[in-house]
């Protein structure tokens, strides 16, 4: 196996058959865990992968993958195929983490690309681990004990939530903004642009301004990784940690990932493929 860091903050090519019998090998296995530790998000480059490979890679890497509401622990993403739950969506989605406005987000996300558009239809990254590293101290100390609201209320992604327009049954969770990642033991910083709202007790113009000073270090290009897909690649990322976001998808042209989310060591939490985020 080789582990090879992506430029940044965030990442790191693996290069390793997954198709093989690498999970029999506490040594590779170990190695493995170690650079989704430190990396967040590692990526592979292997063209015809099978989901049973995909679920044993989330699995190893001491993760329970998530049932989808048909009962598999896989599913697929995408804007041409009628079992997704994003079928026909091309709209860009702002940076989140996934079920954040849940009590337990899930922990790990992995997608497999399978088919992909002639023209470029990245995922972009941010490290919240990075960038709560890099927070002044006095802006830091700002958020000590704090907690957000996130919540999600209508199907799209690329317009931010708010509890001031949301129905009343919008799902709805507080989190602490200084999230203690479990499987990097570091802590990240979770304000995202799509389902946090505000800081809970603050009053709103407060919040809406710290959120802008924070923003700043959480995108800035430095703590950002831009992923273009091939075909046959798998990147299996830190959700905590990272959050990620996508442009508008182009016109024309399918593009379908497998997708195996995981939650550490948790138990398992139904992915709730009627929102779609
Ligand atoms: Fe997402």
């Amino acid at each position: 196996m080789k582990v090879m860091p992506l430029d940044g903050r965030i990442g790191a090519e693996v290069d390793l058959d997954l198709k093989g019998p690498w999970t029999e090998t506490p040594g590779d296995v170990e190695e493995l865990r170690a650079a989704f530790r430190n990396f967040h998000l590692l990526l592979f480059r292997d063209p015809d992968l099978e989901a049973a490979d995909q679920i044993r890679l989330v699995e190893a890497l001491e993760l329970v993958p998530d049932e989808w509401t048909n009962g598999e622990k896989f599913g697929f993403l995408s804007n041409q195929l009628e079992v997704a739950p994003n079928d026909g969506q091309h709209n860009a989605y702002l940076f989140h983490s996934d079920l954040m406005w849940k009590d337990q987000p899930i922990n790990s996300i992995s997608l497999y690309a399978m088919v992909l558009p002639d023209e470029p239809a990245p995922t972009i990254f941010a490290s919240g681990v990075g960038a709560a590293a890099s927070l002044p101290a006095e802006l830091r100390a700002r958020l000590d004990g704090e907690r957000g609201l996130f919540l999600i209320d209508f199907t799209g992604g690329d317009k931010r939530y708010s509890e001031e327009t949301a129905s009343q049954e919008a799902p709805r969770a507080t989190q602490s903004v200084l999230y203690d990642d479990p499987i990097s033991g570091q802590t990240s910083l979770v304000i995202d642009s799509l389902f946090f709202d505000k800081l809970v007790g603050w009053d709103r113009g407060d919040s809406e301004a710290l959120r802008g000073q924070l923003h700043a270090y959480l995108y800035a290009p430095a703590n950002l990784f831009q992923h273009d897909w091939q075909v046959g690649d798998l990147v299996i990322w830190n959700n905590v940690a990272l959050q990620h976001a996508r442009p508008e998808l182009p016109p024309t042209g399918e593009r379908t990932h497998r997708r195996v989310s995981g939650t550490y060591k948790v138990g398992t939490t139904a992915w709730d493929a009627s929102f779609r985020d």
